[in-house]
Order: C-alpha cells, then structure tokens, then sequence
C-alpha cells in the first residue's frame, strides 16, 4: 500500500478507500521536495512484482556488456523477464556484405535468454540508422524488394519461436521530412515507396507465426507542434495498417523521456487511448531519462529521474492493452546516454534504475511503486 509519504508525493490514490487523494497536485516533478527518500514497498525483483500485474519488464543489452561483466549478467537477469539486443540485431551488424551474414552476437543474446530464462523482443528489422555501409552503393529501386524479403525472411525466420516480438519497423515517421503523411525519408521509403511498411509486416508474418508484430516510434509524449504532428502522424500510419488488415500487433513507444520537462499527460493518455481503439496492444520499448539539464548534486538528480519513472508509468500503466515496460539498459554504467547525451558539467549520466555499481537507485524504488500502486 502507498505509505503516507507516497500519497502526498505522487497525490496517488488511498487503497483503503479507493478515493483520490490530493487529486487536484499537479503530477510536477519540480513542485515536489527530494528531501525525503523514496523507498520501495515491495523489494522483490521488477520482473516479479510486473509479473503480477500480467506484464513483463525488460532491459536492453547486448554481448559485450552481458559476457565482460557477470553482475550485470546476474542482475539482468535477476530484474528481468526479458532481453532486448540494444545493438546485435541491427542490419548493420547482421550485415557484414550484401551476401553474407553474422549472426554471432545476435546467437549469443538469444542462447544467454534462453539459458536465463528471458524472453527476447527482437530490434529490429527495418530502419533508416545503424544501416551497413554497402547499403547505398548496393540496394536500388529495382532489387530493394529482394533485398527486404531477403533480410526480414533469414532474419525473423533464423529466430522464428525463439522471440517474443519484433520491433519489425523503427521510427518511420519524421514530419520534419516535408511529407504530408509525415513518413520519414528512410532509404526504404526512397527504394520502395510508401508501402514498405506494411511490406515488412507482411514478410515477418510469413515466416514468424506466433510473435508479436511491433511498430516502434519515440517523441510521442510532450507538448508542443512537433511532438501533436508525430502522434497524430502514428496514429494515421497505425490504422491505415490496421484498416488493410496488415499484422501489426502493437505500438512500441520507446519512452526516452527528459527529467527537466513534462509530459503531457492528459493529450498522451487521449493518444494511448486511440491506440487501444485500433486494437493495438502498448509496450514501452526503451524507457529512460535524461538528466542532461538536471542539477549536478546526484541525489537532486536521482529523485527528479524518480518522479519522471513514477508520473509516467502511472499513466502508462492505466492502460489494460499494456503489455511490457524495457528500460534501456538497466545499469547507469551502461547507458547510449553516456555517449549520445553527456553532461556539459561531464559527470556521469544516471538515467537508468541501478546505478554504476549495480545498487538500486531512487527510479528502481519508483519503478516498483508505480507497479505496486
Ligand atoms: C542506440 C544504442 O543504444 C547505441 O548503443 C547505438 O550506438 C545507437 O543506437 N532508438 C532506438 C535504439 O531504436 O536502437 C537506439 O539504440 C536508441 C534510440
């Protein structure tokens, strides 16, 4: 049950009586004091404590990480019910030459859930990055096709019943790009037009039976033109699949969310609605955050990233189409932040829920109050 301390932080809801409580506290991380510490009231691993809410609960990581340090192995799999590959599946690593494969990483991923007891969301089949450089000189508007239904059909049918689900297409939509449909000007949309989307889910079904079939995007929480223009621009993408009677299954939302600003809940929640009109489950793909522009002082820090786990998946967990919840990377050790978001003051990242050492950190603590709330 929340204790006292719970309520008044996150104005979260008496189980005694089921009535909200301060239901009017705006859910701002800001307003809040990080005097006190926010403490877990269930301690049992993350996986347990999704499993009882009938989801599961992910990290990404791959071999270099997994087989150069044990404890993170151990504490992986330990927290997790499942694994995504962060970089092993990429075409660009599966892809040495046009006609080659390498599926050594990508094997030794699958063989260390398998062994773990973890499921695996495969990530991921189509995309415009991490693309391997003979792509361009190679892939033309006449052979793309084949090279499409080559990757996806050796790709997805080399893992067929060994993956949970696929990320079978990655951030398609950039209403940056000039286009009415707000589709992303990715090499294959250049190769194969517009339907290269639903191509992709047509060839993963074809040899992947009993996965869940996933549409991947980011940027879908905030407010602002940008982000209305992206949601809505998902949205029409996800039911014109969904209208054609393509195998898409559900709405990866990739949950890279910042410390220092807000969602905007009540238009995210309307959007996570719609998605659960079209029949279409949620999974929270790649949760972490930022905490680029957050003060220096770690425990400053690591509450404000608490609260920013805590109000959004409170409302992501408000969803009964919600399947599963994977932050990206368990352990501030091992976070693409390091690299892609470092701080100006050049102390290290803490956007994840374990810190360096392994130890639980504030967002663990949250994460499991969100999913005992
Ligand atoms: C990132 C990896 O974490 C990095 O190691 C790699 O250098 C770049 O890609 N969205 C995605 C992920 O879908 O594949 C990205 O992963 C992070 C953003």
């Amino acid at each position: 049950m929340a204790s006292r301390r719970d309520v008044l932080r996150w104005g979260g809801r008496s189980a005694a009586w089921g009535l909200p409580l301060l239901a009017g506290l705006p859910a701002d991380a800001k307003a809040r004091s990080c005097d006190d510490p926010i403490i877990a009231a269930n301690d049992r691993p993350l996986k347990e404590q999704a499993q009882r809410r009938g989801l599961l609960f992910g990290a990404a990581a791959d071999r270099n990480t997994l087989e150069g340090n044990p404890r993170y192995a151990e504490a992986v799999a330990a927290e997790c019910s499942m694994i995504t590959p962060e970089n092993s599946m990429k075409m660009e690593r599966l892809r040495p030459a046009p006609k080659a494969f390498d599926f050594e990483h990508a094997d030794w991923l699958v063989t260390f859930a398998e062994e773990n007891g973890l499921l695996v969301h495969g990530h991921t089949l189509v995309w415009h990055l991490q693309l391997p450089g003979w792509l361009e000189e190679v892939v033309t508007k006449h052979n793309a096709e084949r090279y499409l239904a080559d990757h996806i059909q050796t790709v997805a049918s080399r893992y067929a019943g060994r993956v949970r689900s696929w990320d079978v297409v990655n951030e398609a939509i950039e209403a940056g790009d000039g286009r009415g449909d707000g589709l992303r000007l990715s090499p294959w949309l250049r190769y194969l037009g517009t339907d290269y989307i639903e191509l992709a889910f047509h060839m993963t079904r074809q040899v992947e039976l009993n996965a869940d079939l996933v549409y991947n995007d980011y940027g879908l929480e905030y407010e602002g033109d940008y982000f209305e223009q992206r949601r809505n621009h998902v949205l029409d993408l996800l039911a014109g699949l969904v209208a054609k009677g393509v195998p898409v299954d559900a709405l990866g939302i990739q949950s890279h969310l910042s410390g220092d600003r807000q969602p905007n809940f009540e238009r995210f929640a309307r959007f996570l609605d719609d998605v659960r009109n079209l029949g279409l489950d949620i999974m929270i793909t790649e949760l972490d955050v930022r905490d680029r522009k957050l003060p220096a002082d770690p425990a400053e820090r690591d509450c404000r990233v608490a609260d920013t786990y805590r109000a959004y998946l409170d409302v992501v967990l408000d969803n009964p189409n919600l399947r599963s919840i994977a932050v990206w990377g368990l352990s501030d050790r091992y976070s693409w932040l390091t690299e892609f978001e470092p701080r100006n003051d050049g102390k290290p990242v803490r956007p994840l829920p374990l810190d360096g050492d392994l130890k639980r950190k504030p967002a663990w603590h949250a994460i499991s109050n969100a999913l005992g709330g």
